[in-house]
């Protein structure tokens, strides 16, 4: 699909990998909705793009669907939606003293990073069922798992479990949307410099960067945002995962 014009939405586009994908729509001519939690970073990141902040918890019900009201009000019906909303909790399954994994914090990360990317993508997608045909299709999905759905490491059980699940999902919504002519990606990032990981000490960063086989180095979220692009505009990529890794296959710990 040609980008330039069309409505899009970023969840989690206040920071990080969802941050440089709403300025890459956004360069390349998208009307750019941005649906975050956090207002300040979402509202500063919306005014330097042109696009609009939307208050909005990808899990829950009411807000998403009061969202999309937002977005089609402002921009039309949208057409690219990215998932990048997540929330990567580091527990092990009994920990310290033998306490058990608390089954909320567990709870919460399926909650956001799986219920939450299928609720967007359901209620995005009911609406742009019914929009016109724009060169043979109607719109793109593109989610955000992680390397640690195949190989987590240590305390990630949750995180995994929930990244397995948007991998798992891939395929069986590009089939349920295909009649709608919507295709849907999943990318499953290796180890990003993202704000959760510029605050950690330089010789930590470059010890994350050294396990990367080639190039050695964390990855840059615009080259995340730069397969975003790449998926939005090729209509022949559907139903898959790409990993995005520098071929990294995370050790244990
Ligand atoms: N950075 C990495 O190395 C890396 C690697 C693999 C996968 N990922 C995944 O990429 C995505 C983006 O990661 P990031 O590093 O940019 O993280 P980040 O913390 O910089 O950004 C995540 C954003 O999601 C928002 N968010 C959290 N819960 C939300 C909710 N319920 N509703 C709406 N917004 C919510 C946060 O406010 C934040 O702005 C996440 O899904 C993460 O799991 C990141």
């Amino acid at each position: 699909m040609d980008i330039n014009g069309l409505s899009a939405i970023v969840t989690g586009g206040a920071s990080g990998l969802g941050k440089a994908t709403a300025m890459m729509l956004a360069a390349q001519g998208a009307k750019v909705a941005i649906f975050d939690l956090n207002e300040e970073a979402g509202k500063a990141v919306a005014s330097e793009l042109g696009g609009i902040y939307v208050g909005v918890n990808v899990a829950d019900d009411a807000s998403v669907a009061a969202g999309l009201d937002m977005v089609e009000a402002a921009h039309g019906v949208a057409r690219i939606l990215v998932n990048c909303a997540g929330v990567a909790p580091a527990i092990k399954t009994v920990g310290k003293e033998n306490v058990p994994h608390p089954l909320d914090t567990f709870a919460k990360t399926v909650t956001v990073n799986l219920i939450g990317t299928f609720n967007v993508i359901s209620k995005f997608s009911a609406r742009l069922a019914a929009a016109e045909e724009i060169d043979g299709e109607r719109g793109v999905i593109v989610n955000t798992a992680s390397v640690a759905a195949y190989d987590g490491q240590i305390g990630q059980a949750a995180y995994s479990a929930s990244k397995g699940g948007v991998v798992g999902m891939t395929l069986p919504i590009a089939r349920d949307l295909a009649q709608h002519k919507i295709r849907v990606m999943t990318i499953a990032p290796g180890i990003f410099l993202t704000p959760m990981l510029e605050a950690f000490p330089q010789n930590v960063k470059d010890a994350l960067g050294a396990q990367v086989p080639h190039p050695s180095r964390l990855g840059k979220p615009a080259e995340y945002a730069q397969l975003v692009e790449s998926i939005v505009r090729n209509p022949m990529l559907n139903g898959d995962v790409i990993r995005l890794d520098g071929a990294i296959r995370m050790a244990p710990r």
